[in-house]
């Protein structure tokens, strides 16, 4: 239900970007070109630079800005024209303008900084989720269905417990894991594929798509969207990635290191599989097993090159991976994004999942593949910086 709702607000937007093209004045989208083509990883383009009335959440990357909105909406179970004008989603200009919502959630992230500054030494120990638990209205009586009720699981809360047994241990858990998707020799046979499928999302207003996909081993991997509103392409060639999406702020964005470079990197080592142990450093297991989807999973821990903290969760009967789960900082807090696979299918011999979702604080998206061809030459272009993403609004009665 929140998550429709939330859902619902994006979907609504992204027409409102594709017709906000046209109403940018040359002048602007030169202004704004010139600063992309200036942008590095080391000077990334700044939320005030590409936004008008930033007034606190200033000196993060675009991205970072995004994401920040997608933890209120996700604190506060809400969409985003609860804080905006709901002209917003026809014109993206006016997310500029306070509403008193927008005026009160500025204040509150004031409170809270002051809160974690003078009571909790500056760790980041109350967030808006701390109190709002996905509610405007912070709840101020206890409730006793809730005290005396079975509370439901959420198996990415689940952490290690400080006494839990160490076995099986990381490595086992992995081989394991390369044993079930065909076994170390198989492995190493697959170098690469191309795949074709359908990719469904909030920007698609959840119909499929056309989707392409590309990976070489070690770690390249492009992806490729036909939406309605123009292609978006994510690249990755081992090293630096970018991001070329018709359905951000900004159409042409290098990753950042960090969250972003990590979460590229996982995404594409994990498409071979034969790499996996070296992917990630300081393996940990001793998770509780717990259940997702009514199958029980074993979870593993790694941390990646630059320090992001990532989950593998396991099928215990079948011993396949079936769930990402990683997490990005915002000024606010910490938002998830989990990837489920499923539909695990052979390829030259090796089992890789055919299906994909991905789920985070901003929407869901589906990958569902149905044609993939193993060790095709790729160019290694391919996998190198995209062109800027190119808007071509939605034709009338396509949605
Ligand atoms: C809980 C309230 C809240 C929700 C929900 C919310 N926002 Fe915001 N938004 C804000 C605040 C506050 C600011 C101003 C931040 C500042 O001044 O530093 C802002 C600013 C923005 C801006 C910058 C506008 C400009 O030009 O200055 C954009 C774009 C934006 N929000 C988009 C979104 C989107 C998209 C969503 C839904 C995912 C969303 N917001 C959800 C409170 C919210
Ligand atoms: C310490 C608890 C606490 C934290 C942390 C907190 N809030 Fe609130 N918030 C409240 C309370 C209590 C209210 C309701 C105030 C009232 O009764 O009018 C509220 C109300 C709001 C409202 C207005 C809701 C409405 O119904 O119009 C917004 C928007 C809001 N909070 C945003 C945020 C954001 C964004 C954050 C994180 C930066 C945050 N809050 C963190 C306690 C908190």
């Amino acid at each position: 239900m929140k998550l429709r709702l939330i859902l619902g607000g994006l979907i609504a937007i992204v027409p409102a970007m594709a017709q906000q093209q046209p109403q940018q004045s040359v002048q602007e989208a030169q202004a704004l070109a010139q600063k992309i083509a200036q942008q590095t990883a080391q000077k990334p383009l700044m939320a005030e630079e590409v936004f008008k009335n930033v007034q606190i959440l200033k000196g993060i990357p675009v991205n970072q800005f995004m994401e920040t909105m997608g933890f209120f909406a996700a604190s506060l179970g809400l969409n985003c024209v609860y804080c905006h004008v709901s002209q917003s989603l026809e014109n993206w200009d006016r997310f500029a303008d306070d509403v008193p919502r927008k005026r009160m959630a500025r204040s509150m992230m004031l409170m809270v900084n002051e809160l974690n500054q003078t009571k909790f030494g500056g760790r980041r120990a109350v967030t808006c989720y701390s109190c709002h638990r996905g509610a405007e209205q912070p709840r101020v009586i206890p409730s006793l269905a809730d005290q005396y009720g079975v509370p439901p699981e959420d198996p990415n809360l689940v952490e290690i417990a400080p006494d839990a047994p160490k076995v099986p241990t990381a490595e086992q858990i992995l081989d394991k894991y390369i044993q079930a998707v065909g076994g170390p020799q198989r492995l190493t046979r697959l170098t690469s594929f191309v795949g074709k499928g359908t990719y469904e999302g909030y920007d698609t207003y959840h119909a499929k798509v056309l989707f392409e996909i590309y990976a070489k081993a070690p770690r390249q991997l492009t992806t490729i969207a036909h939406t309605q509103n123009g292609d978006t392409t994510a690249t990755f060639d081992g090293r630096d990635g970018w991001i070329a999406s018709v359905d951000k702020p900004v159409r042409l964005l290098p990753l950042l290191p960090g969250a972003e470079l990590d979460a590229a990197r996982i995404d594409a080592d994990l498409w071979f599989p034969a790499g996996i142990k070296q992917a990630l450093t300081d393996w940990r297991a001793g998770f509780p097993i717990t259940t997702v989807e009514d199958k029980e999973v074993t979870i593993i821990q790694g941390t990646a090159a630059g320090r992001s903290r990532i989950k593998l969760f396991f099928d215990n009967e079948t011993g396949l991976l079936i769930r990402q789960l990683r997490y990005s900082d915002t000024p606010v807090g910490t938002v998830p994004i989990q990837v489920d696979y499923s539909n695990y299918r052979e390829v030259a011999e090796v089992k890789i999942p055919f299906r994909s979702v991905v789920t985070w604080t901003n929407g869901q998206t589906i990958v569902e593949l149905n044609d993939v061809q193993p060790n095709v030459a790729i160019d290694a272009a391919r996998f190198g910086k995209p062109a800027q993403a190119i808007v071509t609004p939605v034709k009338a009665g396509a949605r």
